[in-house]
């Protein structure tokens, strides 16, 4: 069963962001990882080291697996950013700020918390998913 009957949901109508480029639906109120599961996209961020696929883990905001880039803005958890008509939404690889990619740079994989600490999701934390 659809989840909004479940819940009887009556949304507003629907829009369009874009994601890698491609056109994908959206209802208001939805998060950006809401949206991308909906569209069948279950990893949108690969890890720095090896590049591993990513997605929604906790879906609460607090593991930071869920990194994509909106709007230019690189690690932007998924899944508490709401989706906005015409969002520019994209896979991000590694920190997203390029160049140091799947080499590895030694920088922490969490965005922006200047701590220089891995979190959950790269390798080397025994994560199964
Ligand atoms: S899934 Fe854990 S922070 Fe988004």
């Amino acid at each position: 069963m659809n989840p909004l009957e479940l819940a009887r949901a009556r949304p507003g109508p629907a829009f369009t962001v874009m994601f890698d480029g491609r056109p994908v639906e959206a209802l208001p109120g939805q998060t950006i990882a809401a949206v991308l599961w909906a569209a069948g996209v279950t990893s949108w961020r690969t890890t720095r080291g090896e590049g591993r696929p990513r997605g929604v883990f906790c879906g609460i905001g607090v593991c930071f697996d869920c990194l994509v880039t909106v709007n230019g803005r690189t690690g932007q958890r998924a899944c508490l950013v709401r989706a906005r008509p015409g969002d520019l939404i994209g896979t991000q690889e590694g920190t997203g700020h390029g160049g140091e990619g799947r080499q590895g740079s030694g920088r922490a994989d969490r965005a922006d918390d200047g701590t220089g600490r891995t979190g959950p999701g790269d390798e080397g934390t025994g994560r199964a998913h």
